[in-house]
């Protein structure tokens, strides 16, 4: 039994493999946190202290006790209005304008299984993999009532926590912050990892410590977005990638979001995931129930390193779902890169031939195959195919296609309108925007609002429609503006931001359930929407518009701490790059896209004869490694932010196979040798290196590493595998 309720002293203790996390209710009904991080036994509320702390208020029932202060105390879901003044979980605007919510226990239960979120994305598990603690708190004057529901993944060291909010009271309230999960911690200096960037340069490592108030990251924009990722890492200020203590906190979730993390006057630690604040203000009438999505937690002691390995595990195995869940991606080639909006039949079934010719599996159509579509000023949510640009049916391409031995995919963007657009011209009020102001623009488009469903069901319709055409076994989902005006002409509009996202998954869910064996690719201007919530539809996202291979590096780097390698879309594509304009070899190209879900974005016929021989050599060399790359414990072996070598490794469920990835980063004259340390390998066995055939000892490769050799060549990179001989 991974939960325990000792009812003497109401004390919850939650036990994973490796970890422990303990609450209490008090005296007077609160649910303190106790405890989380290494496994320990025995109970843990000697940790809270009780003094009489100047201007730090007390509860009504602990009469004359100055000594009692939610100020101060650890607490599981803090609100506003109790006398803590630090930021709160919750935020509950009542009938009559007051903030106050004051939650008491009034009931739990323990159940076998994992509990779900009908409508949201969540982690999933077999009923005899999970447990569930959901505590019931409730505030008998407004009637407010929390369930806090709690997911345990004993074997995964994963626990789940997401909170509803159910207005059991008299009189519509209105909830104006929702979190999903509180970390409270009395002692300790922490610091704050989290993933910042921009469009084509997303998901950068930053690493600050906490200090006295509020470091605050999240977003506005409608999607998780580019700019901070709904994923932060709580450190202590030793921690390393390999040792140290650490916790993650990852929101499966695709639109607005809010991290605080807070150092407060008695130098506690409030970390704090859930909806963004602003743009929200959900109003509740009685009966109603508001769900705030789960957040994922995890603790390691092994540093980062040991961190990322059970992320990985997690949401491959837990969050994403469906066909491709655990099966190998078709290596793909895409037309974007490679024609952008120039092209017809012909281009794509010369693309497909040259695929086939060279061992790719599938190509995808990109944007531009639709409505009145040459470039991205039109066109948006006309989803008829444009025949006479392509000069045939899709259905026809299609056959052409699979024909050549190639399986077909094809881009849509649901979600969007262009002003010059038979839709719009039709629904202008399907838009997002408010009717007396001018629409901001964004890449010339609107967002459609799909927090109605009558917009939902339409798009629908005529993206089945388009699926309907043919055998088409992959869509590229993208989605290229954040909203601005959000604004529904048949919604309250504290409601739209968060209805939106509901609506997008109502419709994957759709999607899902009705094209069980499509393979989808999420997307949002490349990794504006790379977030656990999505990868529950998508199993894979196209990671960034940025394909060239040295800024991918710290791009894929970036992303790693979290998502794995499954999920990363990652792709081969032309020189100079199209975003940077760097040169950098194919071979070079090949090993940084070959850390993900794999392919190409380029000319296949401007390949020369030697390129594509390599080509074919990359494709063969993916599908030989390409489970271990997918499916084996994925290790960071160098910072490439600051070291002379990117690499990183992928080894084996049983340690046995392993390979190496580095990229030489520096090149000087009388150049120094970079030295890579292994990690995670056999100790005492022996390896065998494909190539030299040469065998090293794992304590060798794990403590004096491999030098990497020296050569005249910018950005060289190499790939080793080593193998447990018999
Ligand atoms: C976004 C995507 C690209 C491409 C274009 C098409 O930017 O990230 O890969 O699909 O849209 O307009």
């Amino acid at each position: 039994m991974a939960i325990l309720f000792q009812q003497d002293e109401k004390i919850f203790t939650i036990q994973t493999k490796q970890t422990t996390y303990q609450m209490k209710i008090d005296d007077f009904g609160y649910l303190l946190h106790l405890y989380y991080g290494g496994k320990i036994s025995g109970n843990m509320d000697y940790l809270l202290t009780f003094y009489d702390r100047g201007f730090s208020a007390n509860p009504y029932d602990a009469g004359s006790d100055r000594t009692y202060s939610m100020d101060v105390l650890p607490q599981e879901y803090p609100t506003m209005g109790t006398g803590d003044y630090r930021n709160s979980a919750l935020v509950i605007r009542n009938a009559d304008e007051s903030e106050c919510c004051d939650l008491r226990y009034a009931g739990h239960e323990i159940r076998t299984g994992k509990y779900g979120l009908p409508g949201f994305p969540a982690v999933h598990a077999d009923s005899e993999e999970a447990q569930t603690l959901e505590i019931l708190l409730q505030d008998t004057v407004n009637g407010v009532q929390v369930r806090l529901l709690y997911g345990v993944l004993e074997e995964d060291d994963i626990i789940t926590r997401s909170a509803q909010i159910i207005n059991s009271g008299t009189a519509g309230i209105v909830v104006e912050k929702a979190a999903s999960a509180c970390l409270d911690f009395v002692t300790g200096d922490f610091e704050l990892v989290s993933f910042y960037g921009r469009h084509a340069m997303e998901r950068n490592r930053q690493r600050v410590p906490l200090a006295h108030g509020s470091l605050v990251i999240g977003s506005r924009r409608g999607s998780s977005s580019h700019q901070y990722n709904p994923a932060v890492i709580v450190a202590g200020e030793n921690t390393t990638e390999d040792n140290g203590c650490c916790y993650g906190m990852v929101f499966v979730y695709s639109g607005n979001f809010l991290c605080e993390a807070e150092k407060d006057q008695y130098n506690q630690t409030r970390i704090l995931m859930g909806l963004q604040s602003e743009l929200f203000h959900y109003p509740l009438e009685t009966g109603e129930v508001l769900t705030v999505p789960e957040t994922i937690l995890c603790y390691s002691d092994q540093g980062f390193g040991g961190l990322s390995v059970k992320y990985h595990h997690c949401i491959r195995d837990h969050v994403c779902r469906g066909a491709y869940q655990n099966t190998p991606r078709p290596v793909l080639v895409n037309s974007w890169e490679a024609a952008y909006f120039q092209f017809d039949a012909e281009t794509i079934c010369q693309l497909a031939q040259d695929a086939a010719k060279l061992g790719i599996d599938m190509v995808v159509m990109d944007d531009g195959w639709f409505g009145k579509r040459e470039d991205d000023n039109s066109g948006l949510g006309d989803w008829q195919v444009n025949e006479k640009k392509l000069g045939c049916s899709l259905s026809e391409l299609i056959h052409k296609v699979n024909d050549a031995g190639v399986k077909f995919g094809i881009w849509i963007e649901p979600e969007m309108v262009s002003e010059d657009s038979d839709l719009y011209r039709a629904h202008p009020d399907w838009a997002m925007l408010n009717p007396k102001r001018n629409p901001v623009r964004g890449r010339n488009q609107l967002v459609l609002d799909f927090s109605r469903k009558e917009v939902r069901d339409y798009i629908f319709e005529q993206i089945c429609s388009v699926l309907d055409q043919g055998n088409i076994e992959y869509v590229k989902w993208d989605m290229n503006r954040s909203l601005t005006d959000v604004y529904s002409v048949d919604n309250r509009q504290g409601k739209v931001a968060y209805d939106y996202v509901l609506g997008v998954y109502d419709f994957l869910e759709r999607l899902t359930c009705k094209y069980p064996d499509l393979l989808i690719e999420g997307c949002c201007g490349g990794g504006g929407r790379f977030d656990a919530g999505m990868l529950y539809y998508t199993p894979q996202i196209w990671c960034s518009d940025n394909t060239d291979a040295l800024d991918r590096l710290r791009i894929q780097y970036g992303t790693s701490f979290f998502y794995p390698m499954s999920a990363i879309g990652a792709h081969v594509s032309a020189v100079p790059n199209h975003q940077t304009g760097r040169n950098i070899s194919l071979h070079t190209r090949g090993i940084v896209a070959m850390t993900g879900a794999f392919g190409y974005e380029l000319s296949l016929n401007r390949l020369t004869q030697e390129e594509r021989q390599q080509v074919k050599d990359q494709i063969r060399q993916y599908k030989e490694y390409e489970r271990l790359i997918s499916g084996g414990d994925y290790y960071r072996l160098t910072d490439p932010y600051k070291d002379s070598c990117a690499a990183w490794m992928f080894v084996s469920k049983d340690r046995r196979t392993v390979l190496l990835h580095a990229v030489i980063l520096e090149n000087h004259g009388n150049m120094t040798v970079s030295y890579v340390r292994l990690k995670g390998l056999l100790p005492e066995v022996f390896y065998e290196e494909k190539e030299s055939k040469r065998c090293y000892q794992g304590t060798a490769l794990m403590q004096a590493g491999i030098p990497l050799p020296v050569e005249m060549k910018e950005y060289p990179a190499y790939q080793f595998l080593f193998q447990v001989k018999g």
